[in-house]
C-alpha cells in the first residue's frame, strides 16, 4: 500500500501508480490513517515552490493533537489543514539512518517487541525499529481522540518523508544533539541534496533546519550555505541581547524562542537584522493572535488548523527584507 504514495520512482511504479488511481481501487490506496496517497495541497499558502506569503504555520510533530506525532498520518492531516511547513525532529539509528521521532528513546511513543522498541533509538537498528507500531500509544493516552486505524503506523525515515511529499510539501527539520555517533549533519544535507530541494532554498525556503545547538547549526551552515536556518531559543534565553542576534544572524536566518519569552522588542531587534521569529509550541487560538499581533512571522503548533484561518489576510512581516532595508 505504501507505494500508492510515493510521489518519487513513479516510472518505476507507473502500473501500480494506474491501480491506485483507478476507480475500483480508490478506496484501497486511500484506506487507513497514513496508508494511502499523500494528500494534494491547493492552497496557494501551500504552494511549495515559492516562499509562504503569510505567517508561516509549522505543524509541530505534524497535526499532534489530532494524529500520532511523527507519522504519515499526522502530517498528512496537517497538510489537509493548510500547514505550510511539516516539523521533523530527527533521530539517528546506530547503522545510521536518520528517522523521525522526537524523543531519544523509544518508550513513550512506540510499542511492540521490548528488544526493539524500547530504549535509546541510537542502539537500534532501522530493520529493528520497523518492528516498532507508532500509534497505538496515542489511543491510549487520548481515547477521545483515538482511531483504530492509527494501530501500526510506523516510525518514518526522513528518506521516507521526502519520498512521500516531494516537492509538494515544505520542511522544517530539527536537529536533535544527543551526541551519539554518527553525527547526523552531514547525511541529512547528503539527504537533502540527493532530493533536490536545496534548488533555490534561499529563495523558496521550501526547507528549513533548526537546532537548539548553534554548533550544529553552524556545522550545517558550513556544508551548504545556502540552506535557511533556525537558531531555537532555551527558556530564559536573552533574547533580545544584541550581540547574540548578530551572532545568530551570521548563519540563521530566524529564531525560534519559547512562546512565553516572545515580546515585541525581541521581535523588533529580530527584525532589524533580518531574522524571522517562529515562535514554539502554540495552540491556544488567543495567545496565536497575541504573537501575529506582536508581529511574528509563523510559529509551531499541533493544530494547523487553527492557526491556518488565524493569520488569513496577514502579510508576511519578514518579506523581501535585507539587513540594509531594516535598518532604514
Ligand atoms: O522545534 C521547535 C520545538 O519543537 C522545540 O521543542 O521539544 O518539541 O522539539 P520540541
Ligand atoms: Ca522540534
Amino acid at each position: 500500500m505504501a507505494s500508492c504514495g510515493r510521489r518519487h520512482a513513479r516510472s518505476a511504479t507507473s502500473h501500480l501508480l494506474a491501480v491506485c488511481i483507478g476507480v475500483v481501487l480508490l478506496a484501497a490506496c486511500g484506506g487507513g490513517a497514513g496508508e494511502g496517497a499523500a494528500p494534494t495541497t491547493t492552497t496557494s499558502a501551500n504552494d511549495a515552490s515559492r516562499a509562504p506569503d503569510a505567517p508561516v504555520v509549522i505543524a509541530h510533530r505534524g497535526a499532534s493533537d489530532a494524529a500520532p506525532e511523527h507519522t504519515f498520518a499526522a502530517y498528512d492531516l496537517a497538510l489537509e489543514q493548510g500547514a505550510d511547513y511539516l516539523e521533523q525532529d530527527l533521530q539517528i539509528t546506530a547503522d545510521g539512518v536518520l528517522v523521525v521521532l522526537h524523543d531519544a528513546t523509544l518508550d513513550r511513543t512506540a510499542r511492540g517487541p521490548a528488544e526493539s522498541c524500547t530504549g535509546a533509538v541510537a542502539t537500534k537498528t532501522i530493520d529493528q525499529l520497523r518492528e516498532c507500531d507508532m500509534g497505538s500509544w496515542f489511543n491510549e493516552t487520548y481515547p477521545d481522540r483515538a482511531d483504530p486505524a492509527y494501530v501500526g503506523l510506523t516510525i518514518p525515515t526522513m528518506a521516507e518523508v521526502l519520498d512521500r511529499y516531494g516537492d509538494d510539501a515544505r520542511y522544517y527539520i530539527e536537529v536533535k544533539t544527543s551526541g551519539a555517533e554518527p553525527a547526523m549533519e552531514q547525511p541529512l544535507v547528503d539527504l537533502l541534496a540527493e532530493s533536490g530541494l536545496l534548488d533555490d532554498v534561499s529563495d523558496t525556503r521550501q526547507v528549513i533546519v533548526q537546532s537548539f545547538s548553534p554548533e550544529s547549526l553552524r556545522l550545517v551552515h558550513t556544508l551548504e550555505p545556502a540552506l535557511p536556518l533556525v537558531q531555537l531559543l532555551v527558556t530564559g534565553a536573552e533574547p533580545t541581547d544584541s550581540a547574540a542576534l548578530d551572532d545568530i544572524a551570521e548563519y540563521a536566518v530566524g529564531i525560534g524562542p519559547p512562546s512565553a519569552d516572545v515580546n515585541k522588542a525581541q521581535v523588533a531587534a529580530a527584525h532589524d537584522r533580518c531574522l524571522a521569529v517562529h515562535p514554539y509550541t502554540v495552540n491556544d487560538p488567543a495567545e496565536m493572535t497575541q504573537l501575529l499581533d506582536m508581529g511574528v512571522d509563523g510559529m509551531f503548533t499541533n493544530a494547523p488548523d487553527v492557526l491556518a484561518g488565524l493569520r488569513e489576510g496577514r502579510p508576511a512581516p519578514l518579506e523581501a527584507c535585507t539587513p540594509e532595508a531594516a535598518a532604514r
